[in-house]
């Protein structure tokens, strides 16, 4: 499916459909070990990246963000719609290069595609995940005016131990609604 998505423009970022271009750009990031600490995955090669990159750009649920003064591809936010749809509930995700973390860069772009969604596409509530431990992920979360919920113990696991017993963690749940 080819996403006709108009692109989003901030002060610094151009938000926009990924492009089977920033394969190397991707690789740069989702090569790095960093990015996995609170990520399921693991790092990618090149030829990944290529084939990762060319998914993506069809993909509705990915956007690539790029610092518009250099055209250099830092990061990407994910926006989901789940089911049931009539619910107009997103998950939001997100990973910025590590040589691009602690710049605002993350709030900025993901700021844009969260109003987005409310102002152009009537949702009603967006939600995201993640691991108590991962501060940057909940701090962006409140720095964009998310509010937290709740917390999940031990839902979910993404690795397990070298005897193959799932490594449980804790979920933070944050939430935002258009009304908000
Ligand atoms: C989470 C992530 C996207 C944040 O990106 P970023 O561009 O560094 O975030 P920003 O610079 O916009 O910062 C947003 C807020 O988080 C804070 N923050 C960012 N990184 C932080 C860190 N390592 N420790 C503490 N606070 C941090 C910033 O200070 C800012 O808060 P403030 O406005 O109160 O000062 C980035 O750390 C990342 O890609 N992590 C790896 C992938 C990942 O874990 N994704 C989320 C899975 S749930």
């Amino acid at each position: 499916m080819l996403d006709l998505r108009q692109p989003l423009h901030t002060s610094r970022l151009i938000v926009r459909a990924f492009r089977a271009g920033d394969a190397g750009d991707l690789h740069a990031y989702l090569s790095d070990p960093q990015t996995y600490i609170f990520e399921p995955g693991a790092p990618i090669t090149s030829e990944e990246a290529a084939a990762m990159a060319a998914d993506l750009a069809t993909s509705p649920h990915f956007w690539a963000v790029e610092v518009a003064a250099t055209g250099r591809q830092i990061g990407q936010i994910y926006l989901k719609q789940v089911e049931p749809l009539e619910h107009l509930t997103c998950e939001l995700g997100y990973i910025l290069n590590p040589a691009y973390q602690r710049q605002g860069y993350a709030a900025e772009a993901a700021t844009a595609v969260v109003a987005h969604a409310f102002a152009e596409r009537g949702i009603h509530r967006i939600y995201a995940h993640c691991n108590p431990e991962n501060v940057a992920s909940w701090k962006l979360l409140e720095r964009i005016g998310f509010r937290r919920e709740g917390l999940l113990r031990q839902n979910v696991f993404f690795r397990r131990d070298a005897a193959g017993a799932p490594l449980w963690t804790d979920t933070l749940v944050y939430a935002r609604l258009a009304e908000e």
